[in-house]
């Protein structure tokens, strides 16, 4: 069957089934339990919960391996490098992802003994390898956009006994599988376009390595990094629209990307979906889309300001993937080597023409016109 089918239907009862198509939320912290503890599936709400049983089964539709569901993007995060790493190792990390990776990285991990080799997503990672523990990679970064190639780095990788994670967030296992390109772990904040409401925080981690699976399980348990039934269960319910959101969400994108290339007021437009990214090539073969995020330089806070303000559709909010077109000017979190004009575009799921109306009209207004 076609992979959008396989997602509509990704952890629902089958059609054999009785009962609700999705089991509604269980909140139970605590299970009956009589006697040997053995005896019973289900025992405490830190060790298992039905309900991520089944968000859990249907992420391992969509990654191609087993997923194991953390409280939010950053606890993927941690226990990703918690349970690979350890006081001597090496990570190679990218100087260009998400900020607070690199901020749990110094305040974390280098404490503790880990020596941290940062380069940039668009740098020379191979040339780092040597004597690496965990090559962790962010394809398409965040905020820049910029990409790498995780089958070419996974097979080098692979040669030096390197182990290979990879950021999926903003791509998404929809659009990018890197366990299908040879990377051992896959992380992802699912606060994000998987999930697409803006109406929760949830993060996930998947492999195809039994052992890692049980690690990161015990991980959850033990530091408590556990997600809400509830969460999960909306999470779940989203699911079945992920095509058809990420479908309007990335064509849109595109759209805009090329409008803003085309006008002489925008310093730079980063979209690996444009002819003239530098990782365009590489994005072709790794995305079936090129994702929902259009960054873009306005050349100076002044006018990234006068832009954000004259928008009348799309809403000033950090964060991205939902169906809300949203936008914010980076530079106001620090954090990142990128300039006072520079703006992360979400594009959401309105009508393309009235997402491009609103940021024509911004534009205009922000140049003075
Ligand atoms: C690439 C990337 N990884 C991880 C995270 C952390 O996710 P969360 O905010 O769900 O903890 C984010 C959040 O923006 C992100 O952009």
């Amino acid at each position: 069957m076609h992979r959008d089918t396989l997602i509509v239907h990704a952890g629902y009862r089958t059609r054999g089934e009785t009962g609700p198509f999705l089991a509604g939320p269980q909140f139970s912290s605590t299970y009956t339990t009589p006697g040997d503890p053995a005896d019973h599936a289900l025992t405490y709400g830190r060790f298992h919960n039905p309900t991520w049983s089944a968000w859990e089964a249907a992420l391992g539709v969509l990654e191609g391996g087993q997923a194991v569901a953390f409280a939010s993007g950053m606890a993927a995060v941690a226990a990703a490098l918690g349970v690979t790493l350890t006081r001597g190792d090496v990570l190679v990390l990218p100087g260009d992802c998400y900020y607070a990776i690199r901020r749990l990285a110094a305040t974390w991990l280098e404490p503790i003994g880990v020596r941290v080799r940062l380069v940039p997503t668009r740098g020379d990672q191979a040339a780092v390898l040597d004597g690496a523990r965990l090559l962790w990679l962010e394809t398409p970064s965040n905020p820049l956009l910029d990409v790498c190639d995780i089958r070419a780095l996974a097979g080098q990788a692979r040669t030096r006994g390197v182990l290979v994670a990879v950021d999926n967030t903003t791509a998404t296992a929809y659009v990018q599988q890197p366990l299908d390109l040879g990377a051992a772990l896959v992380v992802a904040s699912d606060t994000k376009a998987l999930t697409g409401h803006s109406d929760l925080l949830l993060g996930h981690v998947a492999t195809r390595d039994e052992a890692l699976v049980v690690a990161l399980r015990a991980w959850r348990t033990h530091h408590g990094a556990i997600p809400g039934p509830m969460e999960v269960w909306l999470a779940h319910r989203s699911l079945p629209t992920l095509p058809l959101r990420l479908g309007r969400q990335c064509a849109s994108a595109e759209r805009l990307a090329a409008f803003l290339a085309s006008r002489p007021d925008v310093e730079s437009v980063h979209y690996p979906g444009l002819a003239t990214h530098p990782g365009h090539a590489i994005a072709r073969r790794q995305m079936r889309t090129f994702g929902t995020l259009v960054s873009f330089d306005l050349g100076t806070r002044t006018r990234a300001e006068a832009f954000l303000r004259a928008l009348t559709l799309v809403r000033e909010a950090t964060s991205f993937g939902g169906v809300h077109s949203i936008a914010e000017r980076r530079a106001r979190w620090g954090g990142d080597a990128i300039g006072e004009g520079f703006i992360r575009f979400s594009v959401g799921c309105e009508a393309v023409d009235d997402i491009v109306a609103d940021v024509q009209h911004a534009l205009d207004a922000a140049a003075g016109r």
